[in-house]
């Protein structure tokens, strides 16, 4: 059954993204890129990945360091294998998430286990707030078969994280209780989602198209969703295809935010500490 809402969110923003390249060499879209970082606090980046020419992949992310927040990796299509300096080992394939707290620090590589056929997926990368920064490294793979799933009429959600209809999804997160959907709708579906009206949030739409508000978002756009007071959720309406969109919402933390590529930290001190740490072999130590 889905939710009824009064006052649904409008679309503020639609963004495009960037193409770019990380790791060595893969290509990708940069879609949530640095100066939307406050605009949509919690979330940092989200990268979107998806091909068929092993050329644009099989570099892979070789060992790099983070600190400071987690990454979120859902893979639609490919494998990808994943090592870091805590031990941890796993292996990335179609549907499955990994969940990584990068805390106080972690090294890990994240390479293609195929030399053909498609990669397609994404990486979100969640924010800590200031005192969960220096947590000790976790991390969690999820596989597809654990993630929830809300079967409706004409619609089928995947919940990786929060609360969807009354269904708890695979992750939860306290302090900014971080929404993460994976939305497929059939051609003319619609899906409804509540939302606190302080919560950032956005939409990026993977296949089909969809309406939100009146406004048609297309294939490998961004909306970002205004935060209207009183506004009380998403309305998501498919074209005449079938559709499929990521959901991502959150608390936003309000602090201040200092990057310098894979250390994100609240002050540059902290930041400066971060690269001593990871020259001198104590980051992940
Ligand atoms: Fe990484």
């Amino acid at each position: 059954m889905n939710t009824i809402l009064t006052n649904e969110r409008g679309v503020e923003r639609v963004v495009a993204g960037q193409a770019t390249q990380d790791g060595a060499g893969v290509k990708l879209t940069r879609v949530l890129t640095s100066d939307l970082q406050h605009r949509l606090d919690p979330f940092l980046m989200l990268d979107a990945f998806g091909t068929d020419n092993p050329g644009d992949y099989i570099g892979g992310f070789p060992d790099h360091p983070h600190r400071g927040f987690e990454t979120v990796t859902y893979m639609i299509a490919g494998r990808m294998r994943h090592r870091d300096s805590a031990g941890h080992e796993g292996l990335l394939t179609n549907g499955g998430v990994q969940w990584m707290t990068a805390g106080r620090g972690v090294i890990h590589s994240e390479m293609p286990e195929q030399e053909d056929g498609r990669m397609e997926g994404f990486q979100l990368w969640l924010n800590l707030a200031a005192q969960d920064k220096m947590q000790p490294a976790g991390y969690r793979d999820i596989p597809s078969t654990e993630i929830p799933e809300l079967r409706l009429k004409d619609a089928t959600v995947r919940v990786i994280a929060g609360t969807s209809q009354g269904l708890a999804g695979a992750m939860h997160r306290e302090r900014t209780e971080p929404l993460l959907l994976d939305i497929h709708l059939d051609a003319g579906a619609s899906f409804h989602q509540p939302l606190p009206a302080e919560h950032n949030a956005f939409v990026y739409v993977y296949r089909g198209s969809v309406t939100i508000a009146g406004r048609q978002i297309d294939s490998q756009r961004m909306a970002i969703l205004a935060n209207t007071p009183g506004s009380d959720g998403l309305v998501l309406r498919a074209g005449e295809a079938p559709a499929r969109a990521l959901l991502v919402a959150g608390r936003p933390l309000r602090e201040p935010i200092a990057q310098y590529g894979p250390f994100v930290m609240n002050t540059r001190e902290q930041l400066m500490q971060a690269v001593q740490d990871f020259q001198s072999g104590k980051l992940a130590a």
